[in-house]
């Protein structure tokens, strides 16, 4: 995720780019840029580091000019650097573009292009597209940009801007937002309202595959084949702070809804198109390689922690290699076990929590692989690693982590597949089975999101109560470890998670008339067990809210309500399994009036012992 802005009209651009980009913060924070033409030559200033930066870099001698374009950088394609920082220019710095989203087959147009004669000053996919309009130009610059993404694969918003027509920027996008804010003799572009409400209500909301030509006086909209779409004016009502959370009250629900993309965006380019297998460009990794591997330390904390311990059922079932997995704080005093013979995987939403960054440091040091999964690109965890695999969720502000936790399972899931075809111990049916799971899943999390109504509804019936149970067997387990870490962590209600087999050794006397009891029912393998588990607690009056797949009506006879799932592949149903939980927390601390996106006492990255 980043943040694009543009600016043409009788203004001086600059201030508008900076303080638009200011706006979009929240989208992006590792380096941010602007290219403004002064009436001869384009002038780019860009800076690695938050926005301020960028503000003091330009300070006394700001860029001067009336139309203009900017970038604030979430590093994707790599590490955050002046050079990988955005705006892009072609060899002759005459074409400048800024993008948000990934361009899939970079590499290969990469060669190309290099074959060519054109000379790349950054490590980003971006680059490309910049002298791919250098390449095609011919004097006609909405042409050049048609076949500029007819050349390019992949998710963008993409904004476009050359000297040599001054008087327009071209927009287009796939995947990723862009609006177009109409002024009076000036118009705006911009990846979020809240960048342009300052300046204009007015918008055009593009749609993927619509192309603008954005003049001071005039926007002009067509499809990719040049056929004019009318559009109409949308009209902001909301305040400038329900913009920056997209119309949504708090950064957790907005990020909960982010769920089918930053699914989508993790899994772009990994999956095979015919289904046979993971592709991971960043592991290259070969059956000997892999061979070398006799045990798995997945490290992490908190809610990453969690996501650990499905990835220990995933790689365990699916690769048949040992796994251990163990919180940071813990693991790095305990001398453990580990060797070069072990993988040390270290998931890390940030990157830079203190103790998973000295348990990456321990195991370095006793001589193991280490493998990171993190969503930071340039973070500390992801450059102390040996490799790195990245969860593309895009920036996590609400404290309570939500979409890098989906995205972490899918990154745990994929190297469990990665590693099991690689030591032959699935079937190829099977990885085809889980990977066309794996290209469904975005549209099963929006199905999901799609009626949330009945999980408000109990939350608003048990969110004043002040004990809540999960429990679940084998996967929803693991599951039921993060729902109730959500809901204390946010609406400070006591929540445990128990296997539900563990019920009958203590706990069940906790269990009396009217206490809310989340049962998980999903993993087919153990589902009678469950059952048995769910009567257990049934029988001294608990309220149970059973969670499971959709076309089971067995558990109905059992529980008091039921949250039913899209039907899923076992593995693939923790992530969705998720997705009720996080909302059931959400909406029971909107309920009880907390502050949902700064619990108390929490902090976003733990940088402390
Ligand atoms: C809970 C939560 C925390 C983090 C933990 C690790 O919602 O967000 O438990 O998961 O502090 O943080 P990262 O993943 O940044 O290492």
């Amino acid at each position: 995720m980043c943040g694009i802005v543009g600016y043409l009209g009788p203004n001086q651009a600059t201030p508008f780019l900076i303080e638009g980009l200011k706006k979009l913060e929240y989208r992006g924070y590792d380096s941010a840029g602007i290219a403004v033409f002064d009436g001869n030559v384009i002038r780019v200033e860009k800076s690695v580091g938050r926005l301020n930066a960028l503000e003091q870099l330009v300070e006394n001698d700001p860029p001067k000019g009336h139309v203009g374009i900017g970038h604030t950088r979430w590093a994707t394609h790599g590490r955050p650097s002046d050079a990988n920082s955005h705006p892009h220019t072609d060899c002759s710095g005459d074409f400048v573009v800024v993008h948000n989203g990934i361009i899939e087959n970079y590499l290969h147009l990469k060669e190309q292009l290099i074959a060519k004669g054109h000379v790349f000053t950054s490590e980003t996919d971006t680059e490309v597209v910049a002298h791919l309009v250098e390449e095609y130009y011919q004097g006609n610059f909405e042409e050049t940009v048609k076949k500029v993404l007819a050349a390019i694969e992949g998710s963008y918003a993409l904004v476009f801007f050359t000297k040599h027509e001054p008087d327009k920027i071209i927009c287009t996008k796939q995947d990723n937002p862009l609006v177009i804010g109409l002024g009076d003799g000036e118009n705006f572009i911009a990846s979020d309202i809240p960048a342009i409400i300052n300046h204009t209500r007015k918008t055009y909301i593009l749609s993927d595959g619509e192309m603008a030509v954005v003049t001071k006086d005039s926007v002009w909209v067509t499809n990719r084949q040049g056929v004019p779409v009318s559009k109409k004016v949308f009209e902001v009502n909301w305040d400038a702070e329900a913009a920056e959370k997209g119309g949504y009250e708090h950064f957790m629900i907005k990020e909960i809804y982010e769920q089918p993309k930053a699914i989508r965006e993790t899994t772009l380019g990994r999956l095979a198109k015919d289904d046979s297998g993971i592709i991971f460009d960043e592991l290259k990794w070969t059956k000997d390689d892999v061979a070398a591997i006799k045990k798995i330390a997945i490290v992490a904390c908190g809610t990453a922690y969690h996501a650990g311990i499905v990835g220990k059922y995933y790689i365990e079932q699916l690769a048949r290699i040992p796994v251990e997995v163990e919180v940071a704080s813990e693991f790095r005093y305990r001398s453990p076990l580990v060797d070069e013979k072990t993988l040390a995987v270290f998931i890390s939403q940030s990157g830079e929590t203190l103790d998973t960054i000295a348990a990456l440091k321990e195991a370095k040091k006793l001589g193991a692989r280490t493998l990171a999964i993190t969503n930071v690109v340039g973070s500390s965890i992801s450059r102390e690693a040996d490799q790195v695999i990245y969860t593309w969720a895009g920036p996590e502000i609400a404290v309570a982590s939500t979409k890098a936790y989906t995205t972490q399972l899918i990154g745990v899931l994929m190297l469990a597949i990665y590693l099991a075809s690689l030591r032959g111990t699935l079937a190829p049916e099977r990885t085809a089975q889980l990977i066309q799971g794996l290209k469904q899943l975005p549209a099963q999390a929006h199905e999901l999101l799609e009626d949330v109504e009945p999980i408000k509804t109990f939350a608003q019936q048990y969110g004043f109560n002040e004990d809540v149970f999960f429990i679940g067997r084998s996967l929803d387990y693991a599951v039921a470890l993060e729902g109730a870490l959500k809901l204390k962590e946010i609406s400070y209600i006591h929540a445990e998670a128990y296997a539900a087999g563990e019920l009958k050794h203590g706990t069940l006397a906790l269990i009396i008339e009217g206490v809310p009891v989340i049962a998980l029912a999903t993993q087919r393998d153990v589902y009678e067990k469950m059952l048995s588990n769910i009567k257990e607690v049934k029988a001294r009056d608990a309220v149970v809210i059973g969670l499971a797949m959709q076309g089971d009506e067995e558990i109905k006879k059992y529980v008091d309500h039921t949250i039913f799932i899209p039907a899923a592949e076992k593995y693939l149903a923790p992530i969705l399994a998720v997705i009720p939980l996080q909302l059931l927390a959400y909406y029971a601390a909107v309920t009880r009036g907390a502050d949902v996106d700064k619990p108390r006492n929490l902090a976003k990255s733990v940088t402390v012992e």
